[in-house]
């Protein structure tokens, strides 16, 4: 009989993310602490008949969609372990799509693990992380999929540790953000980089350096911010390039009592209670 293989493709967030440089290639250099959620997409792979099918409430966002980055994921496997991939794709979108929590990344990611775990491929092979790499900046931090230090263009990867059940809200105002542009709209101001210690407390101390520039592309990002910042969270910030904002919380009740607050002063906008991972 032939068997599903399903992976989970968490959220992502960037904790802090500090925009050192321009690089000569159009890229910048970045120092950012990458966190996972116990949340997220879904993909399941059936092996046969090819094809590719996406539900779930972000479904539609996605259908327009010729090349989904599961089936570019798919074929780099295919092409660097000289394997055929040929099977049924189905894929729950339950983020938002070009919000800056890595859901296009995570479900790569995603992807690359099911098709390692169908070829026994290791889960570190540096290969795997190649093919990963040449899909995109944050691809192989979601293969990675635990809390890390990414330097370089967000590829180079230091493990953090755990931070397990750290309860999370994150709240996006309806609005799709493309990351060139954010990118583009930074100052060039280098504000220094991420300090040392314990993760939670560089996170504490560190900043989104795109959060200005997305915030002149989707000004709604700083009314997200600042109802977030009035539910006494230990930390509110924008993820990755926007427009999806973070809060952590002490405890599970402070979070659940925030999304409720989030919902009824805001009921068209997406919110998503979780914990970190
Ligand atoms: O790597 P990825 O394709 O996800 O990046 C999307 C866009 O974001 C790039 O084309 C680039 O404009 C910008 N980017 C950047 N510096 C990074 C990561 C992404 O300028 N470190």
């Amino acid at each position: 009989m032939t068997q599903t293989i399903t992976e989970r493709a968490p959220a992502k967030i960037n904790l802090a993310l500090h925009v050192r440089a321009r690089r000569p290639d159009g890229y910048h250099a970045l120092e950012t602490l990458f966190a996972f959620l116990e949340d997220g997409d879904e993909l399941h792979f059936t092996p046969g008949a090819a094809s590719f099918t996406i539900k779930g409430p972000f479904a539609a966002a996605l259908s327009g969609e010729g090349d989904n980055l599961v089936l570019r994921a798919a074929r780099g496997f295919a092409a660097t372990f000289g394997v055929a991939v040929e099977g049924a794709w189905l894929l729950e979108k339950n983020l938002p799509v070009a919000s800056g929590i890595g859901g296009g990344s995570a479900d790569a990611a995603a992807a690359l693990r099911i098709l390692a775990r169908r070829h026994d491929v290791a889960r570190n092979d540096p290969r795997l992380f190649a093919v990963a790499d040449a899909l995109g900046s944050d691809v192989p931090a979601c293969l990675l999929g635990e809390p890390a230090l990414g330097t370089g263009r967000g590829e180079q990867l230091d493990p953090l540790g755990r931070l397990d059940g750290v309860p999370v809200l994150l709240v996006n105002p309806g609005v799709a953000v493309s990351t060139g542009p954010v990118f583009k709209a930074w100052d060039g101001v280098d504000h220094g980089g991420i300090m040392t210690g314990a993760a939670l407390d560089r996170a504490l101390a560190g900043r989104n350096d795109l959060e200005a520039p997305a915030r002149t592309i989707a000004p709604a990002i700083g009314e997200v911010i600042d109802l977030l910042r009035s539910t006494a969270p230990t930390l509110a910030r924008m993820s990755g390039s926007g427009a999806t904002c973070f809060a952590l919380y002490a405890r599970d009740d402070q979070c659940a009592a925030a999304a409720d607050r989030v919902r009824a002063a805001q009921p068209g906008w997406w919110c998503l209670e979780s914990r970190l991972s």
